[in-house]
């Protein structure tokens, strides 16, 4: 017999209440609000960031963050294209259509855009962000850079991918700034790319030919 369920996607962008989940998504770690966080919302709510959470049957077991390209985490520029900054559904959640439904729930309320981007990677040790996950979500891959981490497993090459998904006949892909996504980025704590404040410069090494000289 089918489950059915009970579910919700609110949207907490700038509501008061929502700190925790605004700050710190669904971690499992404590609460506190941090500086770049904090930041970053100041700046890219005003540009239409939007932070939603899915919950089902009471319980929140997701969430979205998408926004104009002008508000968003990665240095991802093009016309009229949204970037999604995170989709997330729990394990516990996982395998009911809930990723999918996030994704086309961002579609449908920003139908004045002609695609949608993201980042995503291969062969990098945390399971977020993979590739096939954000393939399965209707993306795909429009160019990709060789990187290493500089902090972390060093040596270990992983590729980071920009993802693209058009919807509209009209829509031309997305470009990234490579020199900048070397940079890493400071809009979630617990992203495989946060820059720790202390860290000064690149957090990312290229490995990709011709282009040692973005390091
Ligand atoms: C990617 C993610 C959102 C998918 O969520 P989900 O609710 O399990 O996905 P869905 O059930 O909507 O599945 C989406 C599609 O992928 C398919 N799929 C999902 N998992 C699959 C698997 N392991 N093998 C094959 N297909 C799979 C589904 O069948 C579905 O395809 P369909 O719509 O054509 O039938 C979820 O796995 C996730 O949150 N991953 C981590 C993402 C991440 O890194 N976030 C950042 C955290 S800091």
């Amino acid at each position: 017999m089918k489950e059915t369920f009970n579910v919700k996607i609110i949207d907490i962008t700038g509501k008061k209440g929502y700190n925790e989940y605004l700050h710190k998504c669904l971690a499992p770690m404590p609460f506190r609000k941090y500086k770049c966080r904090q930041e970053y919302l100041e700046k890219a709510v005003p540009r239409r960031l939007r932070k939603k959470l899915l919950i089902v049957d009471g319980a929140v077991v997701g969430t979205i963050e998408y926004g104009p390209v002008e508000s968003c985490g990665y240095p991802i520029s093009g016309e009229h294209v949204i970037v999604m900054n995170c989709v997330w559904v729990l394990r516990k959640a996982k395998m009911h259509g809930f990723g999918r439904l996030l994704v086309e729930h961002m579609v449908k309320s920003e139908r004045n855009a002609d695609g949608f981007a993201t980042i995503a990677w291969e062969n990098h040790w945390s399971p977020w962000f993979r590739k096939d996950q954000i393939e399965r979500l209707g993306f795909r891959s429009v160019d990709s850079i060789d990187v290493v981490h500089k902090t972390k497993r060093k040596g270990h090459i992983f590729k980071v991918h920009l993802m693209w998904m058009p919807t509209a006949e009209r829509a031309k892909a997305p470009n990234w700034n490579k020199q900048e996504l070397l940079q890493g980025e400071t809009f979630c704590m617990a992203h495989p790319l946060y820059r720790p404040q202390k860290w000064k410069g690149k957090i990312l090494g290229a490995k990709q030919k011709g282009l040692a000289g973005l390091n």
